[in-house]
């Protein structure tokens, strides 16, 4: 098996275990000369001001019956890797490594075309079908009951997403059905007769996917789409009440329907849902034309995306003098635009969306990272899209697999935000972000787990040319130790890991400051870096 020589562990706690890690990357001492030039961004830290829990479904991800992800990429009976049901070892144990909360399935675009029921039973009667969202083979090889044993394996919860697309809330609710219930009724028992007598208790539940999109099988408009969600969700409820039900929100920003979707299918179904979805990827062309540093100021555009949804549910609360607030769940979000290729040929696992990510990709998803922290009154489940093979940040080939650079502030966020947010007093310098406005050169989120006595600080330095330095102002708090303080970072933005070279982009140990109750951290020129005190 070929894999990454340093393990995850090492990269993963620079200090803890920095002694071994340190002699395979040396520190990255930022230059001084650059440092001194530039005025200190000042970040006041008291303990009394502090937000939200984070809930822990902030940071899942998502996995799609498409390209390689499923087929080759968790499930290969033909792998060496496979185990007795035929899933991938290799893959398995690195997404238990990371420990996702929660994971998305079976789509996306190819939930609005799925029959649910061609993927349980006896295998060798599961039909081959025409996939339609992406012009594939899906053998239905590996289908509900085999997700939930995934799902228990990896220890992750599933966030199922039901067909309003071909599907209908009949359908939909048979599901749940299948899944939930512990009745004497015609879906249990068929679950029961397909070899799983204890019911799944699926938590969470996402009403269709990206309805507002023309590509979308089933597209419909924000009334019918609403009334369709609002019936699901009755008989959903009336079959399980303890579930949480999520509405499709506009599938991205630049969609001409952007909002007014949400507002209109809200109108239509508000009162019968817990959630409204939110997806966004980034590219690096038309959202920037290509300027890198615009371009790491896009998680600010997600945080504004954020508070006009929010907004828009708000006034549709208001206006049915609702008791209820919804929460948002950012479901699908990424870095996507290279890889657009939607024809998989009629194949089975067709390469599709392998996207190759770069250092400046990393950063920016290091970025949304930090305003998903800020967001996590509202956002209460996030979706990095997705997990293995498919814009993803683990990749597999026939002999092992590999880290893309998103992967490393991807585990970063699972390991250590973790308990509260930090409300941050922040000076820094900023640039012109154009439609974002000034934006600063530093963007730095912050968490408190005092059942572990941890601060974390998480700090993108947009700045492309210069070293910044960060003073820590301690208002009542004095750490007592730096526990990790590792950085992403290098001299190429457009540096890519690959199977060949899997750790050509990967933290190394970021110079720590000595604790007290005034630090100062050196930040490498464009880098996004992790910082955990012991307080
Ligand atoms: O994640 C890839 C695709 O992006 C999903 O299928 C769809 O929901 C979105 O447009």
């Amino acid at each position: 098996m070929q894999r990454a020589d340093v393990s995850r562990r090492q990269f993963l706690s620079g200090v803890s275990s920095g002694l071994a890690l340190a002699a395979l990357t040396p520190a990255v001492r930022p230059d001084e000369s650059q440092t001194r030039t530039k005025m200190p961004a000042r970040l006041i830290i008291d303990s009394e001001r502090r937000h939200t829990k984070i809930d822990r479904r902030l940071f899942g991800s998502f996995l799609e019956h498409m390209g390689r992800a499923v087929y080759d990429g968790i499930f290969d009976p033909e792998s060496p890797f496979a185990d007795e049901d035929g899933i991938r070892s290799d893959v398995l144990e690195e997404i238990r490594d990371l420990e996702v909360p929660i994971i998305r399935y079976p789509g996306g675009n190819f939930v609005s075309g799925y029959n649910w029921l061609d993927g349980v039973g006896p295998l060798e009667e599961r039909p081959r079908v025409l996939e339609r969202a992406w012009n594939s083979l899906e053998t239905n090889q590996f289908g509900t009951n085999e997700f939930m044993r995934w799902c228990r394996k990896v220890r992750t919860e599933p966030l199922m997403a039901v067909n309003l697309g071909t599907g209908t809330p009949e359908t939909a609710t048979a599901l749940l059905e299948y899944c939930n219930l512990d009745s004497r009724t015609k879906w249990a028992d068929l679950r029961r007769e397909h070899g799983y007598e204890k019911p799944y208790g699926v938590k969470s539940w996402c009403l269709g996917n990206e309805m507002d999109g023309p590509w979308q099988i089933g597209h419909m408009t924000a009334r019918e789409y609403g009334m369709k969600a609002a019936d699901a969700a009755r008989q959903m409820r009336r079959t399980d009440r303890s579930i949480q039900l999520i509405a499709c929100g506009s599938s991205n920003t630049t969609i001409p329907t952007y909002l007014k979707w949400d507002q209109e299918m809200l109108e239509e179904c508000y009162h019968e849902v817990d959630a409204i979805s939110l997806h966004r990827y980034f590219n690096n062309t038309d959202d920037t034309g290509g300027d890198s540093q615009q371009y790491l100021a896009m998680n600010l555009s997600m945080e504004k995306q954020i508070r006009e949804v929010a907004s828009v549910a708000d006034y549709v609360r208001g206006r049915l003098r609702s008791r209820k607030k919804l929460w948002l769940s950012f479901d699908e979000w990424n870095v996507w635009y290279r890889a657009r290729e939607f024809d998989g040929g009629q194949k089975v696992a067709p390469h599709l969306l392998e996207e190759v990510y770069n250092l400046e990709d990393a950063l920016l998803v290091g970025g949304a990272i930090n305003t998903l922290i800020r967001s996590a009154d509202r956002v209460k489940v996030g979706c990095l899209a997705q997990i293995v093979n498919v814009i993803a940040p683990i990749m597999t080939h026939d002999e092992g697999l590999w880290r893309q650079t998103i992967y490393y502030p991807y585990a970063w966020a699972l390991k250590y935000a973790r308990g509260q947010v930090m409300d941050l007093g922040l000076r820094v310098e900023t640039f012109d972000g154009a439609d974002l406005g000034p934006v600063g050169y530093l963007d730095v989120a912050s968490t408190i787990d005092e059942t572990r006595s941890r601060l974390c600080l998480f700090i993108l330095n947009r700045d492309l040319e210069h070293d910044r330095q960060l003073e820590l102002v301690w208002r009542d708090l004095e750490p007592q130790a730096i526990t990790t303080s590792l950085t992403l970072t290098g001299a190429d933005l457009k540096a890519t890991n690959t199977r060949e070279d899997p750790d050509n982009v990967s933290p190394h140990v970021l110079d720590p400051p000595s604790p007290g109750t005034k630090m100062t951290i050196d930040l490498p020129a464009q880098s996004y870096s992790i910082l955990e005190m012991k307080i």
